[in-house]
């Protein structure tokens, strides 16, 4: 069998390529390049056949590349890593990096992967992974000392997050809360964070960010939301998959060092110029009830402000989702 990846590199293009040269050139039969082309098409790619020229790849392709990714990080940046791993299938960059901080793995690890058999969206839901389109993305960070406003950490991240895309030239991005990165009410991406450690000592935490960039139609109809691309956004200026990651870590990174040196002081107003909600009339669905009011913003903790008859309730994120009224 030839490796999958090596035989998506040689085809990445787009352009023809004979079953026969290929077969040559990774040193097998043509039967093991047609069944290696089977293998690609389980993962989700589409292989186009023609009798007489051969294979190509109905849609180019850019596969990730760490090396690239690191030359791209400003020195401040990169020192915080410990390790950049890209992987063209895993279960979930997140489960993955959990199981890594179980066996004792340094902070600062990021994980990118190509595509996702159990990629996690928040409150159980699935996250639809097709190979090589988004960015599937986490990095695992470890803390000296627990705090309770690491649950505020994920609405810092969505932050930076959101600048980032704001940098690049999508001036209408914003957040929903909690964890959901919107462009005209259809979402973009969303952020997981998942915690694991002792109240009284050290912790660490998993982030996971996962961005629509390119999402190919067909994957898309398992989405239960309304959603958007990076390529439907920045049309003209559209960064590679590689760039895009890059700024990506940097994000991440951002949000956590700055999460370390003055954890959540001035999100609250910082979180004012993107939230997508503030002064509509929203529901929140709560695990056991349903609660309806004015959104507010979010207090210093990242708890959200709910006016309800004109008193204010605060709500922290857990197991609530947020629905506007149209
Ligand atoms: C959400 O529901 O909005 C959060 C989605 C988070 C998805 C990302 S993709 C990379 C990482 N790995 C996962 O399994 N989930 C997160």
């Amino acid at each position: 069998m030839v490796d999958p990846i090596e035989l998506l590199r040689h085809l990445a293009n787009g352009t023809f390529y004979s079953g026969q040269k290929l077969a040559a050139q990774h040193g097998v039969s043509r039967m093991t390049i047609y069944h290696s082309m089977r293998k690609l098409e389980k993962l989700g790619i589409a292989v186009v056949r023609v009798r007489g020229r051969g294979y190509r790849l109905l849609r180019p392709i850019e596969l990730l590349e760490s090396q690239y990714i690191l030359s791209r990080l400003k020195p401040d940046y990169v020192k915080h890593v410990s390790g950049l791993e890209i992987f063209p299938s895993l279960d979930s960059t997140s489960s993955y990096l959990l199981r890594r901080a179980a066996q004792g793995a340094p902070g600062g690890l990021v994980c990118l992967a190509e595509y996702q058999t159990a990629g996690k969206g928040r409150r159980g839901r699935r996250w639809v992974s097709p190979f090589g389109s988004n960015l599937y993305l986490s990095l695992l960070w470890r803390f000296a000392t627990y705090s309770a406003e690491l649950s505020g950490l994920s609405l810092l991240v969505g932050l930076t997050v959101a600048q980032m895309i704001r940098d690049l030239g999508g001036k209408d991005v914003c957040l929903k809360w909690p964890n959901d990165i919107v462009f005209a009410n259809q979402k973009l991406g969303g952020i997981l964070l998942e915690m694991s450690g002792e109240m009284a000592g050290s912790c660490h935490v998993v982030i996971g960010v996962g961005i629509n960039v390119s999402m190919p139609i067909a994957e898309s109809q398992d989405i239960e939301q309304p959603w958007i691309n990076m390529e439907n956004i920045l049309t003209e200026n559209l960064p590679s998959r590689n760039h895009l990651a890059a700024s990506l870590v940097e994000s991440i990174l951002e949000a956590v060092l700055s999460f370390e040196r003055q954890g959540l002081e001035g999100l609250e107003y910082a979180w004012r110029e993107y939230d997508c909600l503030h002064g509509s009339p929203v529901t929140l669905h709560l695990p056991t009830m349903v609660k309806s009011g004015k959104a507010v913003g979010i207090d210093r903790f990242g708890r959200f402000r709910l006016e309800c008859d004109g008193v204010e309730e605060l709500f922290s994120s857990g197991e609530i989702s947020v629905r506007t009224h149209t």
